[in-house]
């Protein structure tokens, strides 16, 4: 965690139906076509409550990431900060909660993910946190590029 986050008002949460507005203009803006549909917020809001956390300043949800568990392995579904309060720490606080939390409440003893080839900043956050890159993933994405999957082993 990095100082700014340290010393601010942020504040780490699960969600709350209320957030989901918010929640979708960031995965629009983080996501444009390929964001994920309204829906699977709102099914995640309802069914994964516990491993669907927000980042609050203000009153407002100003980043998200959304997890779900099967035995002993943890996926993130997607995470996503406000492009304006991106570089602040606030996607590796919500990391670090979320992998807290699966393996303090759910015993997760292996936490997964995938991110598109090309996307530094997302590879480099995970590889801060530990993840190493395992398969990569041909075509994964509707534009085509692949996928590397990446784990962290707790
Ligand atoms: C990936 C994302 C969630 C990172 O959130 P963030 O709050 O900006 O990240 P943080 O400030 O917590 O950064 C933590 C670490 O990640 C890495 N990082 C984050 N953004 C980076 C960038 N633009 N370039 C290089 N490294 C970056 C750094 O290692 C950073 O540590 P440092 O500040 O000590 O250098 C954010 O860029 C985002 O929302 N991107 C769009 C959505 C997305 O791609 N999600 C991932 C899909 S798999």
């Amino acid at each position: 965690m990095n100082a700014m986050t340290k010393s601010s008002k942020i504040k780490v949460r699960v969600v709350s139906e209320k957030d989901l507005a918010d929640i979708f203009r960031i995965e629009l803006e983080a996501f444009g076509k390929e964001a994920y549909p309204k829906w699977v917020f709102q099914q995640g809001a309802k069914l994964l409550r516990r491993t669907f956390m927000v980042a609050e300043l203000d009153g407002k949800a100003i980043g998200y990431v959304m997890a779900h568990v099967k035995g002993k392995i943890g996926e993130i579904i997607s995470i996503a900060v406000h492009p304006q309060h991106r570089r602040k720490g606030i996607g590796e606080l919500l990391m670090e909660e979320i992998i807290r939390k699966l393996q303090s409440e759910f015993g997760v003893k292996r936490v997964k993910l995938q991110v598109k080839v090309s996307n530094k900043p997302a590879i480099k956050l995970y590889e801060k946190l530990g993840f190493k890159i395992g398969a990569r993933l041909k075509e994964y994405y509707p534009d085509g590029e692949d996928a590397y999957e990446m784990y962290l082993d707790l």
